[in-house]
C-alpha cells in the first residue's frame, strides 16, 4: 500500500552542479591544464581512451546557456538551485578582478532569481586558478588569505543575489583525491601534503565564512561529502571508528562552528574491514553506472548522526550515474523516504538538491558518467532533453509530498 508522505512547509527542492563541470571555457585553472599534461595524456592513451574525451571543454556551455537551464528548472518545480563560480574567471591573476566576468555572474544570478530560484553558491569546486596552483594551492599557508580576498570580492559585488553560501565543496574528496590518492591534479601520494591541505582548507573555510555573514549576513557551510560506513565484522569496529572519524568528522567538528547550516553530500556506503577501507559496498545492493552500491537508508543514518549539531541540514548533492534513465526514479524516492525517515527521527532537514540538473562533466572520468534529470545530447549541439524521472521529480517537487 502506498502512503503520501508530506515534507515540511517551505522544503526546498532542487538540483546542483558546479563551474568547471558546466560552463566551459575555462581554461585558466589547474585541471584544464592537468587534462592536458603529457602524464595524463600518456596515461589515458595507455589505456587505450581519447584525452580529448577527458577535457571539459564547452562541457554543457552553462556560461552562454544558464537561462535556459534556470528556466528548464523551473518548469520542472525546482525552487533552488546550487551552482558554483569560477574562481579563476573572477580573478585570473592573483589581486586582479575581471568585472566582466563578474557582470556575467551577475547576469546568471539575477536568470535564477527572475526564474524564481532559492540561490545555493559554491565558491570552490576542486579547480583553482593557475596562479594560485602554481604557488602550491591550499599547500601554501597564506591560500586562506588569498580565498579570503575572492571571497571578499564576490560578497561585496555579488551577494545581494545569494541565499546560501556553500564556501568549499567536499574538502574531504578535493584533498584525499588530489593529494593521497594522486587521482586529481595534482596527482600526489602523500600523507603530509594532505594534512597540511585540509588544515588550510579548515582556514579557509573558517576565515571565508566570517567574511560572508558580516557582508551578506546569508547562512553559510561547506557542502561535506558525508558516506556511511558500517564495519565490516565484529573485528573491524576499531577501524571502522577511526576511518569514520576522519572521513566524516574531523573537518566538520573544526569548521561546525562557523557554519549556519550543513550542507550534505550524500552518494556512498562502505563497510569498512580491519586493515581499512573497502571499496563501495557491493553487497545486495544494486549498482549506478559508475560501479557504485545503491543504498538510500544511509542517507538516513548520516542525517540523524548530524542532529547533535542541532544546526539545519540542506542535502546539496544526490544522485547516481545512469545513462538509460532505468533506475533514477526509485533511487530518488528511496533516498527521499530516508530523508523523510531523518525529519521523522528528528533532524531538521530544510531542502534536497539532486546531482544534477544536467549531464556534465565528470572529472577524471569525463563525460560518460550521466547524473543528470536533463540529458544532454553532446551530437546534437548539446541539446537538452528532459528525462522521464526529472517529470517524476518534479510531480514531488510540486506536491512537497512523496507517495511511497
Ligand atoms: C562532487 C561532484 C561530482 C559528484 C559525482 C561529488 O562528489 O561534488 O562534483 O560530480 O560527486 O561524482
Amino acid at each position: 500500500m502506498t502512503q503520501k508522505l508530506q515534507f515540511p512547509k517551505g522544503f526546498l527542492w532542487g538540483a546542483a552542479s558546479s563551474a568547471y563541470q558546466t560552463e566551459g571555457g575555462n581554461t585558466n585553472n589547474d585541471w584544464c591544464v592537468w587534462e592536458k599534461s603529457v602524464r595524463r595524456v600518456d596515461f589515458l592513451r595507455a589505456n587505450g581512451k581519447n584525452p580529448d574525451d577527458f577535457c571539459a571543454g564547452i562541457a554543457c556551455d552553462f556560461w552562454n546557456r544558464f537561462d535556459e537551464d534556470f528556466s528548464l528548472a523551473r518548469l520542472l518545480n525546482h525552487s533552488a538551485t546550487r551552482f558554483g563560480l569560477e574562481w579563476s574567471r573572477i580573478e585570473p591573476q592573483e589581486g586582479v578582478f575581471d568585472e566582466k566576468a563578474l557582470d556575467h555572474y551577475e547576469k546568471m544570478l539575477q536568470s535564477a532569481k527572475f526564474h524564481g530560484l532559492t540561490v545555493f553558491l559554491t565558491l570552490h569546486h576542486y579547480t583553482n586558478p593557475l596562479w594560485f596552483a602554481k604557488q602550491g594551492g591550499f599547500l601554501n599557508r597564506k591560500s586562506a588569505a588569498k580565498f579570503s580576498r575572492y571571497v571578499t570580492k564576490v560578497a561585496d559585488r555579488l551577494g545581494q543575489y545569494v541565499d546560501f553560501w556553500l564556501t568549499i565543496n567536499e574538502p574531504e574528496v578535493y584533498s584525499s583525491h588530489s593529494y593521497f590518492f594522486a587521482k586529481y591534479p595534482p596527482q600526489e601520494h602523500s600523507f603530509w601534503k594532505t594534512w597540511r591541505v585540509v588544515q588550510n582548507l579548515i582556514r579557509a573555510h573558517n576565515s571565508a565564512a566570517k567574511i560572508l555573514k558580516s557582508k551578506t549576513g546569508k547562512p553559510v557551510s561547506m557542502a561535506y561529502q558525508l558516506a556511511d560506513w558500517e564495519p565490516a565484522g565484529f573485528f573491524s569496529h576499531f577501524t571502522h571508528i577511526m576511518v569514520e572519524y576522519l572521513a566524516n568528522e574531523y573537518i566538520l567538528n573544526r569548521t561546525i562552528g562557523t557554519c549556519d547550516f550543513i550542507g550534505v553530500n550524500y552518494y556512498v556506503h562502505h563497510h569498512v574491514g580491519v586493515l581499512g577501507m573497502r571499496q563501495h559496498s557491493l553487497t545486495h545492493h544494486d549498482v549506478t553506472d559508475l560501479g557504485w552500491g545503491i543504498h538510500p537508508e544511509g542517507l538516513e543514518h548520516v542525517l540523524l548522526s548530524l542532529k547533535r549539531h542541532k544546526k539545519p541540514i540542506y542535502v546539496t548533492e544526490n544522485g547516481l550515474a545512469d545513462a538509460r534513465d532505468a533506475k533514477r526514479e526509485k533511487y530518488i524516492k528511496d533516498h527521499l523516504y530516508h530523508l523523510y525517515m531523518a525529519i521523522k527521527g528528528g533532524a531538521d532537514v530544510r531542502g534536497y538538491l539532486y546531482w544534477s540538473l544536467t549531464d556534465n562533466f565528470e572529472w577524471a572520468e569525463g563525460f560518460w558518467p550521466r547524473f543528470g534529470l536533463v540529458e544532454i545530447d553532446r551530437d546534437d549541439l548539446l541539446r537538452r532533453r528532459v528525462r522521464h524521472s526529472a517529470l517524476k521529480y518534479a510531480e514531488i517537487c510540486k506536491s512537497n509530498e512523496l507517495e511511497y
